[in-house]
């Protein structure tokens, strides 16, 4: 249901509509704004905000998520100070660095307790958020897109819609907040068959192999994958033109059949009939230099005029402000999925935007580009969507550059960082899953010593970290040892087995290891209470510590819960509010997970 207050400027002849919407599941509220031009000169828009929220103040937080590539939304609370705090992007995606996220909150706010005012941009490209405190005990919190950057031409008669922002408000601290963001997410943005489905657990070629594939490695790796119950290969970076390196062919979507012989229809068809369903990476949005569609088309990456724009990860962004070249995009991804029976898609985006300027637009309208830019991705994953209704899309920028609700609403899942060491990890699924549920999460287990930060984890440990999201594999199974393959065959079945529960139970946060230093745990409780899934991770080894006790969260008091290891049953009070005692472990990065279920005598 939807609230919308019109307000007009009768001197600039300007009709601003207010909407507020809100859902009978759902403590949220949705807001936007459009601006109608109703006069009769062109109006020029420098700033348009979706939502702004004034509270009387005086001491709390500032929370929001920030970070890198490879460490994308660790959590950052700060007391709230005199003046502007501002996260922002101005990259031309939502971005590793900030997050277009800001809750604030009263002093003494925890999982538990204390109010929160969050906001949440509905929106994949440049943004602000940012909390104001100034004179008389005040506080204004606000969102919309980044004004940098940013002008719009709105001539007579026409309309310009500012992207939604969720407004969330708790009265029992972040866990509450956490569960009315996943709640609306899975119960009102995220739209694709596979919501709650069982995503295939796959195994992606990119961590194992990089660019040094062909149909003869992928078809063992997926042979052995199969022989372990792993259900879909995913053929990564490299598949294209001459590429075996990140330096060139981005445009030019065509097999390399110097790699890949007989082409996708042969190599899907060996995969299928090893027992897989296939899917592939594009990065559909960029344009290599060196390429045939460089070549013939020029002026379809964005660019200032006479100069020569720069390059970054050897590529440059097209200008997907341009109708023809939104169309080529298209069809140039469109083709290949026709080309073969293909499940899945990642799509990637690996570089922010310098040199924005557009030959297609006029002088006037350059500062339309950016917004434009992330009309024309929302364009090319809408019609993906509607002509491959069953494809399982999967969002990825440079890791997770691009995580936010916009992109969420067209794929179910998107990749959360290239980090996929199990304990930098911890922090980043901190992070996300603060705001988006874990079946949106992209995670996976991958090889040791990790290859961005060079840690050697337990297999059983990475695998339950994975597990807090969509769940696959990113390494050479054809590498790894007889025992670690079997430990495959264990991690698939927990997966089947804990798949819904994770998928759609309520997150709850019982310790964070950015806080503690020492361990992680979290828990997912079904809905219906009946059943509760503990993870804890046990980060570094401590001297003289017999056990650490954990109390749980979300339970029901009066009933009696059984844990599935030992049979032993307590009752939902006492592992809520005494604890469960869980053994120290021997070492550094082990972990473990407890399932507890109801228990009727
Ligand atoms: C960045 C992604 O995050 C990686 O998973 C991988 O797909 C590479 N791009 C490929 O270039």
């Amino acid at each position: 249901m939807t609230l919308e207050l019109e307000c007009r400027d009768f001197l600039l002849g300007l009709k601003v509509i207010l909407r507020y919407s809100v859902f009978a599941d759902s403590e949220a509220i949705v807001r936007s704004v459009e601006l109608v031009n109703e006069g009769k000169e062109v109006l020029y828009l420098e700033r348009i905000l979706s939502a702004c929220v004034d509270m009387d103040w005086e001491n709390g937080d500032l929370l929001t998520l920030c970070g890198s590539w490879a460490r994308e939304r660790h959590m950052m609370r700060r007391p709230l100070a005199f003046g502007k705090q501002l996260v922002s992007s101005s990259r031309g995606e939502s971005g590793h660095q900030d997050h277009p996220f800001l809750a604030v909150m009263k002093q003494g706010t925890g999982q538990e307790q204390g109010e929160v005012w969050a906001m949440h941009f509905v929106y994949s490209g440049n943004f602000i958020a940012e909390a104001e405190v100034s004179q008389f005990d005040s506080l204004r919190i606000l969102m919309g897109i980044n004004p940098e950057g940013f002008e719009w031409v709105l001539n007579p008669g026409e309309s310009f819609t500012a992207p939604e922002v969720v407004c969330v408000y708790s009265d029992q601290g972040l866990g509450k907040m956490t569960h009315t963001f996943h709640d609306l997410y899975r119960n009102h943005l995220i739209r694709s068959p596979y919501l709650h489905k069982n995503r295939p657990i796959l195994i992606n070629n990119w961590e194992a192999t990089y660019f040094d594939f062909n149909t003869q490695k992928l078809l063992e790796i997926a042979r052995e994958a199969g022989k372990r119950g792993i259900e879909m290969l995913v053929m990564d970076d490299g598949w294209f033109g001459k590429r075996s390196m990140d330096e060139g062919y981005l445009g030019d979507w065509k097999v390399n059949e110097e790699k890949l012989p007989g082409g996708l229809p042969f190599l899907v068809e060996q995969v299928n009939k090893l027992g897989l369903s296939f899917g592939i990476w594009f990065e559909p949005e960029m344009v290599s230099p060196n390429s045939e569609l460089y070549r013939a088309h020029p002026d379809w990456a964005m660019q200032l005029p006479g100069r020569e724009p720069t390059q970054s990860r050897a590529q440059y962004v097209l200008d997907l402000s341009r109708p023809e070249v939104v169309d080529y995009v298209y069809e140039s991804v469109a083709a290949v999925l026709r080309s073969a029976p293909i499940s899945y898609v990642k799509w990637d985006m690996n570089r922010q935007m310098t040199d924005v300027g557009s030959g297609f637009l006029g002088r006037e309208h350059q500062g339309e580009l950016f917004h434009r830019y992330v009309l024309g991705v929302y364009e090319l994953q809408e019609r993906l969507n509607r002509e491959f209704p069953e494809l399982l899309l999967e969002n990825c920028a440079s890791g997770g550059a691009r995580f936010d609700p916009g992109m969420l609403y067209y794929s179910p899942q998107i990749w959360c960082s290239d980090d996929t060491d199990a304990v930098e990890r911890l922090s980043i699924q901190e992070g996300t899953a603060l705001l988006y549920p874990l079946g949106a999460i992209g995670a996976h287990v991958s090889d040791c010593p990790n290859h961005i930060v060079g840690r050697i984890t337990p297999f059983e440990t990475r695998g339950h970290v994975a597990m807090a999201g969509t769940f696959g594999y990113e390494l050479d199974i054809t590498k790894l040892t007889e025992g670690e393959k079997r430990q495959i065959e264990g991690q698939v079945a927990l997966y089947h087995q804990f798949a819904p529960l994770i998928r759609e139970g309520d997150y709850y946060r019982i310790a964070s290891w950015g806080e503690n230093h020492r361990y992680d745990c979290w828990q997912v409780v079904a809905k219906d209470k009946s059943e509760a899934l503990v993870t804890y991770v046990q980060v570094l080894a401590e001297p003289n510590c017999h056990s650490r006790r954990i109390c749980l969260k979300g339970l029901l008091p009066e009933a009696k819960y059984q844990v599935e290891e030992t049979g032993k049953v307590y009752t939902g009070a006492l592992l809520m509010y005494g604890g469960l005692l869980l053994p120290r472990m021997e070492g550094d990065f082990q972990s473990k997970m407890i399932h507890l279920m109801l228990f009727t005598e």
